[in-house]
């Protein structure tokens, strides 16, 4: 049975129970994503062909220093970056390194900035310089497959509905859904319960009630869904090869709906395609 408990007064690890947050915990999560966001808007500017993504990894964590902040990736389970730079076939978790930015990469970007104790997580997809037409396409679906998702919230509704709405409009557009990795509760910690599958059913998951915190972060590919972790340990690649895409928000869910806390204050959550 699913249980949930006040945010305020619960102890902080993730006991798997569903932790529901007051207006002044919304507070907080709005200041930290704020931050991610902004710094996410500053990236626009850096991304170019021939950049290494260390050099954009160096920003992030310069950016977060500057602003009293912290990468929550700085250290976490033995990652020593300051965020993950993930580059066409790349799914997720790819590790920024001295390797240049070439023409026509598409790469997401994921930043997490721990600001007073709260996490703000959230990606976006950047291409680099000119990108071919079935790049766009992908990183088109993908935002629309992440706003679709964030429509789903609502209090009441199972995550499921989440789900059901990101893979039913991916898989329309002859796109697949990646299974293996998920969005997640977070807040004072950065992986928290409950789960957010981006496939499945409206039946599905548990029931949403307002003050739940979590991302939807739905990773899509042009080809199969599979994935493999290559022998770095972090780096999730298509099996296919396939390109794949992710945009990611923190949102807080509200008595009607929801709040988008990681939004960006310049209108630039899809860097690069028309808005
Ligand atoms: N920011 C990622 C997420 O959306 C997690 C990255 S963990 C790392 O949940 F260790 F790979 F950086
Ligand atoms: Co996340
Ligand atoms: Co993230």
């Amino acid at each position: 049975m699913v249980t949930y408990l006040d945010a305020a007064t619960a102890p902080l690890r993730n006991t798997g129970q569903i932790r529901l947050h007051g207006p002044e915990n919304f507070a907080a999560m709005r200041k930290a994503c704020a931050l991610t966001a902004r710094c996410l808007d500053e990236l626009v500017a850096i991304v170019k062909p021939g950049v290494p993504t260390d050099t954009i990894d160096r920003f992030i964590f310069e950016y977060g220093m500057d602003h009293g902040a912290i990468p929550a990736t700085l250290n976490y389970r033995g990652y020593t970056k300051s965020c993950c730079t993930s580059i066409n076939h790349v799914v997720c978790h790819g590790i920024p390194d001295s390797k240049p930015l070439r023409e026509g990469d598409i790469v997401n970007i994921d930043v997490t900035f721990i600001l007073d104790g709260w996490h703000g997580d959230s990606s976006r997809m950047y291409p680099v310089g000119q990108i071919k037409r079935a790049s766009e396409r992908l990183l088109e679906v993908t935002h629309e497959c992440l706003m679709r998702g964030i429509a789903a919230v609502k209090p009441g509704l199972r995550t499921g509905a989440i789900g059901a709405a990101i893979q039913t409009y991916a898989e329309a557009e002859r796109c697949s859904v990646v299974r293996d990795f998920c969005g997640h509760g977070v807040g004072q910690l950065f992986h928290d319960a409950p789960n957010i599958l981006h496939y499945g059913s409206p039946s599905e998951g548990i029931e949403m009630r307002e003050g739940m915190i979590f991302t939807i972060e739905p990773m899509i590919n042009l080809g199969r869904p599979h994935v493999k972790v290559l022998s770095d340990g972090w780096t999730a690649v298509t099996r296919d090869r396939s390109l794949s895409a992710q945009y990611e928000h923190t949102i807080g869910v509200t008595a009607t709906g929801c709040e988008i806390f990681t939004l960006s204050p310049a209108g630039l959550d899809r860097p690069g395609l028309p808005s």
